[in-house]
C-alpha cells in the first residue's frame, strides 16, 4: 500500500517476551520474526527486546521501554520500528508520535509480505481487501492515492472532513473488491464441482512457510512454478494435474504458507483460497525434517487448519529435507492408513516415488462412493451434500424422496453422516 516498508529501509524491531503466552516459544519467535522482516529487504538497525506480563493500553510496553525504543529508533537512523504483536491503533499512533517515525505492527508486516508475494488475480484481490480492512480502522493519515484514482479534487463534499472522505473511500474499494472476488469465487467453486464431477481428486499441500511445498509441487508435478528461499514464495494456489498411474489423475493444489499467528484479517481474506484445503480428498502436510522447532510447527499448522475446518482432512506427513540429514528415504503407515509419513527429498527427488506410492494407496482407501436414499423432509442434508459437491448424479422418486450417487472422502461422509443422524451403511453400493 502507500506506505509499506520499501526494500532497504532501516528498521529498528521490537520483540516483547509476554510471560502468559507461548511460553518456551519465544526464542524462536523471534528468530522467525527476524527472517519475516529480512524477507521484505529492509535492513535491520536495531533490535529492541524486552518482557513483560500484559500489554500495556499506551504503548503496548511500558513508557520507559517506549523511551528507549525511541532512543534507539534515533541512534540507529531507523525509519520505521516494527513490533512483533498486534497494536492497536490508538498504542500505533502514540509510539509514532514518541519515536518521530513509522511504526508497523506484525499483521501489517505480514500483509505487507503477502502483497509482495501475491501473484494471482485473487490472490491480490485477497491481500488488498486485507490491508483495507487492517487499514480503515486505523486511519489518522490521507488517504491520497485512493483520492488520486477517483480524481482527487472535488470528490470530498461539503463539510465533509478528509478521515470522512477517506473512510468512503476505503468503503467503496471494498465493495468493489468483494463484488470482483465473489466472481473468482464463484468460477472456483464450479471448478471444484467439476473435478468432483469427474472423479478427479484434490490432493492440497500445507505446510510451515519454508518448508518445501513448492519445491515438492514443482518435483511432483514437473513445473516450473516459482520457488525461492524466502517466506512465503508461495501465496495463491497453483492448481496442476498430476498422473498417478494406476490411481488416476489427482489435482495437486499448492497453497499458502502457514505461519503463527496468522492474522485474522487475512484468513478471512483467503478464506476461498484455504477452502481449496478444507474440501481437498487429501492434505500432504510438509515438514522440515531438520527444522529444530518442527513439532511447534506442525502444531502451528494444525492450529491453522483447525481454524478453517480443515482438521478431518486425511493427512500424510512428509518430511522433507533429509538430504541436508543424510537420511534414506522411506515410508510408514499403519494398516488402515490413518496415520501416514515419508522421508523424502523435495530437492533430490529421493523419496518421491514413495510419496506417490502412499498417495495412490491413500486416494483409493479413503474414498467413499454409493447412493444414498434421503426422504423428501431432508432438504438440508441434500443441499449440503450438492453444497460439498459430492453429488454425482440424483433421481427423484414419486414420493418425492432424493437418490442421490455421491462421492466423497471417507472423513467427511463420516462427518457428514453424524451431523445428519444418518444409520450405518446408509450409503448402499
Ligand atoms: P512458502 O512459499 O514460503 O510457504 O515456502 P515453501 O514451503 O513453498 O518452500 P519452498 O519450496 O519455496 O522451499 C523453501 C526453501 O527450501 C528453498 O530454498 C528450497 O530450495 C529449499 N528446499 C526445499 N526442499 C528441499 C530439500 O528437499 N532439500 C534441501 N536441501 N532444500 C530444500
Amino acid at each position: 500500500m502507500t506506505e509499506r516498508s520499501r526494500g532497504g529501509e532501516r528498521v529498528a524491531l521490537v520483540h516483547v517476551d509476554l510471560k502468559d503466552s507461548n511460553a518456551g516459544a519465544n526464542g524462536q519467535d523471534l528468530r522467525e520474526f527476524q527472517e519475516l522482516v529480512d524477507s521484505t529487504g529492509a535492513t535491520t538497525a536495531a533490535v529492541v527486546t524486552g518482557a513483560r506480563k500484559a500489554p500495556d493500553p499506551k504503548y503496548f510496553v511500558g513508557s520507559g521501554k517506549a523511551e528507549e525504543i525511541r532512543d534507539r529508533v534515533e541512534a540507529a537512523h531507523a525509519q520505521l520500528a516494527i513490533f512483533d504483536h498486534a497494536l492497536s491503533p490508538s498504542q500505533e499512533r502514540n509510539l509514532e508520535k514518541l519515536c518521530q517515525c513509522r511504526v508497523l505492527d506484525r499483521t501489517g508486516l505480514i500483509l505487507d509480505i503477502f502483497a509482495r508475494r501475491a501473484r494471482s488475480f485473487e490472490g491480490k484481490l485477497q491481500v488488498e481487501l486485507a490491508q483495507l480492512q487492517h487499514m480503515s480502522t486505523r486511519l489518522v493519515r490521507g488517504w491520497s492515492h485512493l483520492e488520486r484514482q477517483r480524481g482527487g479534487i472535488g470528490l470530498r463534499g461539503p463539510g465533509e472532513t478528509q478521515l470522512e472522505t477517506d473512510r468512503r473511500l476505503i468503503g467503496g474499494r471494498i465493495k468493489q473488491i468483494h463484488k470482483r472476488l465473489d466472481k473468482v469465487r464463484t468460477r472456483r467453486s464450479q471448478g471444484r464441482r467439476a473435478r468432483r464431477k469427474a472423479e478427479v481428486p484434490t490432493v492440497s499441500l500445507v505446510g510451515y512457510t519454508n518448508a518445501g511445498k513448492s519445491t515438492l509441487f514443482n518435483r511432483l508435478t514437473e513445473a516450473g512454478v516459482y520457488t525461492a528461499d524466502q517466506l512465503f514464495a508461495t501465496l495463491d494456489p497453483t492448481l496442476r494435474r498430476v498422473d498417478l498411474g494406476p490411481a488416476g489423475h489427482v489435482v495437486l493444489a499448492d497453497t499458502v504458507g502457514f505461519i503463527r499467528q496468522l492474522p485474522h484479517d487475512l484468513i478471512d481474506a483467503f478464506h476461498a483460497t484455504l477452502q481449496e484445503t478444507r474440501e481437498a480428498d487429501l492434505l500432504v502436510h510438509v515438514i522440515d525434517a531438520g527444522d529444530d522447532q518442527r513439532e511447534f510447527h506442525i502444531e502451528q499448522v494444525n492450529g491453522v487448519l483447525a481454524e478453517i475446518g480443515a482438521e478431518w482432512v486425511p493427512q500424510i506427513l512428509v518430511y522433507n529435507k533429509i538430504d541436508l540429514l543424510g537420511m534414506t528415504p522411506r515410508m510408514e503407515h499403519d494398516p488402515a492408513r490413518r496415520m501416514m509419513r515419508v522421508w523424502l527429498s523435495a530437492a533430490t527427488g529421493a523419496g518421491v516415488d514413495l510419496l506417490r506410492e502412499i498417495l495412490t494407496e491413500a486416494l483409493q482407501y479413503d474414498t467413499v462412493h454409493g447412493w444414498l436414499d434421503l426422504p423428501p423432509d431432508a432438504g438440508r442434508a441434500r443441499s449440503r451434500l450438492f453444497a460439498l459437491g459430492a453429488v454425482l448424479q440424483e433421481r427423484i422418486d414419486d414420493r418425492g424422496a432424493s437418490h442421490l450417487q455421491v462421492r466423497m472422502p471417507r472423513r467427511e461422509f463420516e462427518a457428514f453422516s453424524r451431523r445428519e443422524g444418518l444409520p450405518e451403511h446408509a450409503l448402499r453400493a
